[in-house]
């Protein structure tokens, strides 16, 4: 039997998409990368917003008419919570967040049934699963250390298809799977969670902690990164651990979401903006080049065209230099759905455009500042005779020969399109005009 499997949104989802795999693969089945002519099918999907809900189901359309008579699957937020829209896409088994982790019994019952089924429980389940590879990447690992978010910010739906429950991963079971990823030769690993500064809220540990532990115990040649972390969750211990390893990227990705400190209020973020600014500040006083990258939502209920400056400013001052920008989109049962003064769709649109180009005049200053500087590129592809990977700081490089997965020392010589151009450290003629 083959089957194909991907899936749309986070970091957290394409972990677990691994895990998929992983199962049928045991199983015996062929996953291939190709969706067509396959036996089953599987979408891992996201509805975090309206955009990501309307990908999902023409994705599962699209499967569905590739192939007619294969089993479709529906996995992940949007089948946990609207398994009736997931059904009108021609989906046979529609599962939860939980039941993604026994998708084998139910893909047995279906091939013995035939029977189109929706199975959702409550998802806080506790997280002990491991992955083995990392396919997708090859060089780049992802693992999920912690799942559920026990925050209440009044746009998110996610706490409802993830659990209100922070649920983290044994410090044994994490150093256990980075060591085994380390060992199958991946470079990075990037620790991720559906709230990721939460890590140990429920088991008395603490990401700093758990970091210690890894160094400790992890031999080898190897980087960590870490994904999305709220502001308020940055302890001063987790900010010493930038200056004293150099095995930590010295990038963040912190989802500011606005900056007007009145819109953070409505939106119940717990931090102002003054925080956000003290805390690059810090992290720019260990590394100057230290790298954030945010998550802005632009056109939040209420958010006036002050509001709005204020988060052009906010990207300004802060120098990010990567902006995810989100136009607000209605998420139903949640607080902000239901607030008045909704900004009008062509405004949202002239918001998201402005800060794409203010967030792109600022990230293109942070690449040229890298010029002349020496990075450690981790080389994920490489075609036509050109390499291409991402730095420590989270930059894209293009340069010339040298082999997929190798970590290696380059000279940025200048900026190119969303990324440098660089050349071995110390090599002159390796150079791409
Ligand atoms: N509308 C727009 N963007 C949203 N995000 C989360 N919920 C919404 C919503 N209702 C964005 C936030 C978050 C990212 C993962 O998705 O910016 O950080």
């Amino acid at each position: 039997m083959r089957a194909f499997v991907t899936f749309l949104g986070c970091k957290v989802n394409q972990y677990e998409t691994e895990l998929i795999i992983e199962q049928l693969e045991r199983a015996g089945i062929v996953v291939s990368p190709d969706p067509t002519s396959v036996d089953i099918c599987v979408l891992n999907t996201c509805m975090v917003t309206n955009e990501a809900a309307r990908q999902s189901r023409q994705y599962l359309r699209k499967l569905r008419r590739l192939n007619p008579n294969a089993l479709l699957v529906a996995v992940g937020c949007y089948s946990h919570l609207d398994a009736d829209s997931i059904k009108k896409c021609g989906v046979d088994l529609i599962l939860g967040n939980k039941e993604k982790r026994e998708i084998l019994t139910y893909i047995n019952e279906w091939l013995q049934k035939r029977e189109q089924k929706v199975e959702v429980s409550q998802p806080n389940y506790e997280i002990d699963e491991r992955v083995n590879n990392f396919l997708a990447e090859r060089v780049r690992a992802y693992v999920k250390i912690e799942d559920g978010c026990d925050e209440y910010c009044t746009y998110c739906i996610v706490p409802l298809a993830r659990g209100r429950k922070i649920r983290s991963k044994p410090v044994e079971i994490v150093v256990q799977e980075v060591r085994n990823l380390v060992s199958s030769g991946y470079k990075e690993i990037v620790l991720t969670g559906v709230n990721l500064g939460r890590y140990g809220r429920d088991t008395g540990d603490d990401l700093t902690l758990l970091l210690r532990q890894i160094f400790k115990a992890v031999p080898g040649e190897f980087r960590i990164r870490l994904s999305s972390i709220n502001v308020q969750d940055i302890s001063e211990d987790l900010i010493e651990m930038f200056k004293i390893n150099e095995k930590l990227c010295p990038h963040l990705h912190v989802p500011v979401q606005s900056g007007s400190n009145r819109i953070l209020k409505t939106m119940n973020r717990n931090y102002t903006v003054e925080q956000v600014l003290n805390l690059l500040e810090r992290l720019r006083s260990i590394d100057t080049d230290f790298s954030v990258t945010t998550d802005i939502i632009v056109g939040f209920p209420g958010e006036t065209i002050g509001d709005f400056e204020k988060t052009l400013q906010l990207v300004e001052r802060a120098v990010f230099s990567r902006v995810h920008a989100f136009k607000y989109s209605d998420r139903p049962g949640t607080p902000a759905s239901r607030m008045k003064q909704k900004v009008p769709p062509e405004e949202k649109d002239r918001r998201m455009k402005l800060l794409r180009e203010v967030a792109e005049k600022v990230a293109a200053d942070y690449r040229m500042n890298a010029v002349g500087k020496i990075r450690t590129v981790l080389v994920e592809m490489r075609k036509n005779g050109v390499s291409y990977g991402y730095d420590e700081y989270y930059v894209r490089h293009e340069l010339v020969s040298t082999s997929v997965g190798v970590l290696t020392k380059v000279m940025v010589r200048k900026p190119n399109g969303a990324g440098v151009v660089s050349q071995i450290a110390g090599l002159e003629r390796n150079l791409v005009e």
